[in-house]
């Protein structure tokens, strides 16, 4: 995409399987998979960050308050869960507590500003909304979450070296993980999660979410959208991952999804 889009002003992280064999450890495999949720994340806030500016009609606002209310949902549960299950089976599983307390640490860090947003989400208004008020609030946590969810990564593929990190062990964590996610999110936010994908994302070599039969897409698209159908205009890219302008931007008015 040439135009303005979401892979900036935040950008997005590289996935180990861009420069190295993911089989060769469960670490850099659950390093590779946390890769995909985390860019959702940053596609996320900088589709918001981008057209926050541009939403003007009211409808359009509540529309766009509620995407940004659903991205607060994700990360928020992301976190959560990480700090509720993730970390500590892990922490378990290899014998070291605390293996990722910077991690936890840098959680608080941006959920401070996060926090704000939040509650600026709850008491705004279409009447009272302001873009410029919003988006100075992501100003200050934006640039950490950014490097929390890069980072994180590198902390991942650290694993490799416990001595006592068994892959099969790891990747059973990791799999319940991933489903306890997909529980906690529901079908409702399926088009927003889809949304916030791209299949042409480093060459199109992933697949997220994984093992997602064919017709999902379209379920999504034609019964899962419908009660949020507005706010979904906001994603980066369509039901079926597919990049697409960002439709409030002046540029790409008129546009279709
Ligand atoms: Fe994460
Ligand atoms: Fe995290």
């Amino acid at each position: 995409m040439t135009a303005q889009w979401a892979d900036g002003p935040w950008p997005l992280i590289e996935t180990p399987a861009k420069t190295m064999d993911i089989k060769r450890h469960a670490a850099v495999q659950i390093a590779n998979e946390m890769c995909h949720p985390h860019n959702l994340m940053i596609r996320g806030i900088n589709s918001i960050y981008l057209q926050a500016p541009h939403v003007k009609k009211p409808a359009d606002i509540a529309d766009f308050l509620y995407f940004c209310g659903s991205w607060c949902q994700l990360v928020a549960q992301h976190h959560k869960e990480e700090e509720d299950f993730f970390f500590p089976a892990v922490e378990k599983a290899i014998e070291k507590p605390g293996f990722f307390d910077g991690e936890v640490e840098e959680h608080h860090t941006f959920l401070i500003g996060f926090d704000e947003m939040r509650k600026y989400l709850k008491e705004t208004t279409p009447e009272t909304f302001s873009a410029a008020r919003l988006n100075g609030i992501i100003d200050k946590f934006a640039t950490d979450l950014q490097k929390h969810l890069s980072g994180e990564i590198q902390t991942l593929l650290a694993l490799e070296k416990e001595p006592k990190a068994d892959g099969a062990t790891l990747l059973k964590i990791a799999n319940e993980a991933g489903e306890r996610a997909v529980k906690e999110l529901g079908s409702e936010t399926l088009p927003f999660i889809l949304g916030l994908c791209d299949r042409t994302y480093e060459g199109g070599i992933h697949n997220f979410p994984p093992g997602m039969p064919a017709f999902v897409p379209w379920l999504a698209h034609y019964w899962f959208a419908r009660p949020h159908r507005g706010a979904w205009r906001f994603c980066p890219s369509d039901t079926w991952k597919k990049p697409r302008p960002l439709m409030f931007l002046p540029e790409n008015q008129g546009a279709s999804s």
